[in-house]
């Protein structure tokens, strides 16, 4: 895998209709040319992702937007005004251009613009909008630095763009309307109360665990190793003490005899966001037969958090 910080370079080679890793400000994703059906195979392929699940389409401009759909209703004018370019992906009624297999046959689109110079500037020397899922097996840990998009496809891709660690950290909030209502399908980089706040009226989340729809496979962001999650850090290390164990925590930085790591989130949500997955990355690969996470505050990006982790936990 070459690993590039050339713009140049990548954008020629997605022209050439190549699978490329791409940083954004949430997590890496694997782009390609959405028009490019072997390319887009190639992405799935290399996920091991099945075909029902659609891909996140990117845009670098709204003359982009125009491309994919015919019109965007007044509340997504509004979220695309705020958030754009930033970790919301919005689902939309596709025009007939947008390649079925990017959507899983659905009569939706799912469309962001990412908030990373480097992929902006890719985006914007190009005259198709890239597709890209985040960068990691099927199920598997996303990738927040090149290392981790090393670790997954070294050896499968040819060209990796290196835009540094992502910022944000975890993947974009998904939002669509159903009657009028504005719904999160996934939590993510932003919250609830973000969206609530510019769009002045409520909005819900619908959780849809087991469908096709946005994150939703229940065991999904895995570590390799068993993780369990934790309202009280002390019992629950108590009650393993016997094991080797990985901590990561949030309310305070205890210190624990014997414990193998100890990571604090340091009380700070956003910190604990832009380093969760890296943590992860780096505990699996230890020498230890548990992870201990704390629970989140439910507030803001705490939910996405939880989300995540909750989906980490699961068996
Ligand atoms: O932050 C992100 O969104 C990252 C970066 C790379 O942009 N991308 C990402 O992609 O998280 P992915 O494929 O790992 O997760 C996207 C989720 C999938 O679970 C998929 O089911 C859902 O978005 N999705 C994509 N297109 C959709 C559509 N047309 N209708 C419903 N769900 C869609
Ligand atoms: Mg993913």
């Amino acid at each position: 895998m070459n690993i590039s910080t050339n713009c140049n370079i990548i954008a020629e080679e997605l022209k050439r209709g190549g699978v490329v890793a791409v940083p954004t400000e949430t997590v890496y994703g694997l782009g390609a040319n959405i028009f490019n059906e072997d390319a887009i195979r190639e992405i799935f392929n290399l996920k091991k992702r099945p075909l029902t699940n659609p891909l996140i389409v990117h845009i670098g401009n709204l003359n982009q937007l125009d491309t994919l759909v015919d019109n965007v209703p007044d509340c997504f004018q509004i979220l695309i005004k705020t958030f754009w370019p930033g970790p919301l992906t919005i689902l939309m009624d596709k025009k007939d251009s947008v390649p079925n297999i990017v959507t899983a046959n659905s009569e939706k689109v799912a469309i962001r613009m990412p908030n990373h110079p480097l992929f902006l500037k890719v985006l914007t020397k190009l005259d198709f909008p890239i597709a890209a899922p985040s960068a990691n097996p099927y199920k598997r840990i996303s990738s927040t630095e090149i290392e981790h998009v090393k670790k997954y496809f070294d050896g499968q891709l040819k060209y990796a763009l290196d835009g540094g660690k992502c910022t944000v950290g975890i993947e974009s909030t998904i939002v669509g309307l159903e009657e009028g209502e504005v719904f999160i399908y996934r939590k993510g980089g932003v919250s609830k109360e973000q969206l609530e706040n510019v769009l002045d009226k409520k909005v819900f989340y619908k959780e849809v665990v087991g469908k096709q729809l946005p994150g939703s496979a229940l065991k999904h962001y895995s570590p390799l190793k068993e993780m369990i999650l934790s309202d009280d850090i002390n019992k629950t290390v108590l009650q393993n003490s016997s094991r080797k164990i990985g901590i990561l925590q949030f309310s305070d930085h205890l210190l624990f005899n014997n414990i193998e790591f100890n990571f604090s989130f340091k009380k700070n949500l956003e910190y604990a966001s832009k380093n969760l997955f890296n943590y992860l990355h780096f505990l699996e690969q230890q020498e230890i037969d548990l992870i201990i996470c704390e629970k989140f505050p439910s507030n803001g990006i705490g939910n996405a958090l939880n989300d995540r982790i909750y989906r980490a936990s699961s068996k």
